[in-house]
């Protein structure tokens, strides 16, 4: 499939994707001068900025958004630090075809800052999700998490060490799962896993193990 991914940021689950292979034909900013572009450059994989600050309407922003898309017939899409909510329209487009990584566990610490809510909770665990994207703030299908210890003592800056670290080792690895078709959201709306094949057996038992 040709991926795009949608930034906003440091762009370092960009620079995961495009370490692991996986196929991004386009990368789109919703901010100007962030490092991601500068990621996307290094990999020569055209980049775009749609500036969020110049179309202020959601609705006129995301047809601006699918327009660029179509015109480089994207068919599959990651979302990796991009801090806007993708309007109904854009979902039902690509439903099933975006994605969504999250810095905790969700249902809990859903929406901004979960990192900085999890330490503040007190919670000895928490994690990485990555989700199909639906019309919520990230309440889509859960497709894969990774939990991630948080001992008592730990920094938070050492807790978000660990996080993206889980981020880059899991979210290239769910895209490539979507990518050869070993996962999949049902129409019913639930994640349907194709355990058939034998690599998505070994792949899980290595997932389970960590
Ligand atoms: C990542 O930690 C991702 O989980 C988070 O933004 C960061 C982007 O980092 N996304 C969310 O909080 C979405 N609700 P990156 O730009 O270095 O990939």
């Amino acid at each position: 499939m040709r991926w795009a991914v949608l930034v906003g940021g440091t762009g370092s689950n960009l620079d995961a994707m495009l370490r692991a292979n996986v196929p991004v034909s386009l990368v789109v900013s919703h901010r100007a001068e962030v490092p991601a572009l500068g990621i996307a450059e290094r990999y020569g994989v055209l980049a775009v900025v749609l500036d969020s600050k110049t179309i202020r309407n959601r609705e006129r922003y995301d047809e601006a958004l699918c327009k660029i898309l179509d015109a480089h017939h994207i068919e599959a899409i990651a979302l990796a630090g991009y801090m806007r909510w993708l309007t109904s329209e854009t979902v039902a487009a690509y439903r099933g075809r975006i994605v969504n990584v999250h810095p905790s566990l969700l249902p809990a610490f859903p929406g901004m800052h979960a990192l900085d809510q999890a330490y503040r909770h007190g919670v000895r665990w928490t994690g990485v999700t990555i989700h199909f994207v639906d019309e919520g703030q990230d309440t889509g299908p859960i497709i894969m998490q990774q939990p991630v210890p948080i001992p008592p003592g730990e920094s938070q800056e050492a807790l978000e060490s660990k996080i993206h670290m889980a981020e880059h080792r899991l979210y290239p690895q769910v895209v490539w799962a979507l990518e050869r078709g070993w996962v999949h959201l049902g129409v019913d709306g639930r994640v349907i896993w194709d355990l058939s094949h034998k690599e998505v057996e070994s792949w899980m038992r290595g997932l389970y193990l960590v």
